[in-house]
């Protein structure tokens, strides 16, 4: 049996989220690693507080380097604002921790690059937050995907939508001013959870043409007075793929502000022998389409069919924290050096291959024209577990 103590940097929405997750792990049936929270780092009191709840927690800093300096601490679970993130990471990994960082992994591109390439030199391994393809519908389609039964790929569209930006009375935070959240705006908030599918496929975008909104410029302050809010809300992305030498459409939305969603995550890919649309609007579901002379598109109720088997009845519907508590020992599995890992979790060469593609983004709606993403500097974004 192998331990994984982890510290958490940032105790906020998804701190909390985390550690209810890891002190769920004994969920998981024979799984071979103990997922176990030592020690949290908020420079908030009150959010430092909730954790005395939290069992086995140790250390309760305001001061994240105490954390750093705890050697029983393997790995930190980083969740604090973007602008944070490229310090705060660096910090992880010249303290000799291992990472689970939170997605967009730093503010821009030259962060994330940063990150990625301190990492390799100094021999860390650092995981990326993306939960979303663990669950069971979304798992199904990437292997569908995968195993090349859509035959010539004809359109791919993936997105990630809320509506919480919809009440224009709502608050400023910092995921709402780009000096804090960065210039990518939504897509540094849901862009990765977008993105990580299909670049797991290998479906790298050659080019990009985006639209991108502000709908909001101001928002209250949260003391009586106005402030500015200009990051983006939305943004539509229109990409050009190439799969085996045949170029399609990808489509790529990532919305603060719309209607009618609270957290839907989506993932349609269509070809000419196949199709599968996954959404966490009906969670259980799987749609397929076969092909043939019917055109006809078949609904599955998967239920519970994880990556790694939970104490979970088979037939019921998986949630958030499910998810979550999947990832997680993705991270833990694959940090231990087991092999055979059912679904790695997002890599840097993935997340600094989305940033790519944001900047590109960004490239593109200033000058209203199509944008190539860069290189993300180490080659293609590798093809992890590809079925056959
Ligand atoms: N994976 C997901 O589904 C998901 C969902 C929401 C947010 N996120 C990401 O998680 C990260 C945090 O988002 P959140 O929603 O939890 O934000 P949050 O504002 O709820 O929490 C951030 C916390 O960081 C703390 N903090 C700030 N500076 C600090 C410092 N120097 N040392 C220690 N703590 C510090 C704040 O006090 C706050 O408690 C972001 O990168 C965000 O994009 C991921």
């Amino acid at each position: 049996m192998h331990s994984l103590n982890l510290g958490i940097i940032g105790a906020g929405l998804m701190g909390r989220e985390v550690a209810a997750a890891a002190a769920r792990g004994f969920v998981l049936e024979g799984f071979p690693v103990k997922l176990n929270v030592i020690a949290v780092s908020d420079i908030d009191p009150e959010r430092l507080d909730w954790f005395t709840r939290v069992p086995g927690v140790r250390m309760l800093t305001r001061h994240y380097r105490e954390l750093l300096e705890m050697p029983e601490v393997d790995a930190v679970y980083a969740a604090v604002p973007h602008h944070l993130h490229e310090e705060v990471y660096l910090d992880c990994l010249e303290a000799g921790k291992d990472l689970l960082a939170e997605k967009p992994f730093g503010m821009d591109l030259r962060a994330a690059r940063s990150i990625r390439d301190t990492a390799q030199r100094l021999g860390r391994f650092v995981r990326v937050s993306s939960e979303f393809p663990f669950y069971p519908g979304a798992q199904q389609a990437y292997q569908l995907a995968a195993a090349g039964g859509l035959g010539t790929l004809l359109e791919v569209r993936a997105g990630f939508l809320h509506s919480s930006d919809l009440d224009p009375n709502k608050p400023i935070n910092w995921k709402r001013q780009a000096l804090t959240c960065g210039a990518i705006g939504v897509m540094g908030d849901l862009g990765l959870h977008v993105t990580h599918l299909p670049l797991r496929l290998g479906w790298r975008p050659d080019t990009v043409y985006a639209q991108l909104q502000k709908v909001y410029t101001r928002r209250p302050d949260g003391l009586g007075g106005m402030a500015a809010c200009d990051t983006w809300d939305n943004a539509l992305l229109h990409a050009n793929v190439t799969d085996r030498g045949r170029t399609f459409p990808m489509t790529m939305e990532m919305k603060r502000i719309s209607p009618g969603e609270s957290n839907t995550w989506y993932f349609h890919a269509v070809g000419t022998q196949g199709g599968v649309r996954y959404s966490t609007k009906e969670p259980k579901t799987l749609w397929t389409f076969a092909g043939g002379k019917d055109q006809a598109w078949q609904r599955r109720d998967l239920g519970f069919r994880s990556c790694f088997p939970t104490i979970t009845g088979s037939i019921f519907e998986p949630g958030f924290p499910d998810c979550l508590l999947q990832m997680l020992a993705a991270f833990a599995w694959e940090r231990a050096g087991i092999p055979g890992c059912p679904f790695p979790c997002a890599t840097p060469d993935e997340a600094v291959a989305s940033h790519a593609l944001f900047a590109a983004a960004l490239a593109s709606h200033h000058s209203a024209s199509v944008a190539t993403p860069e290189s993300s500097g180490t080659g293609a974004v590798p093809l992890l577990a590809k079925a056959v």
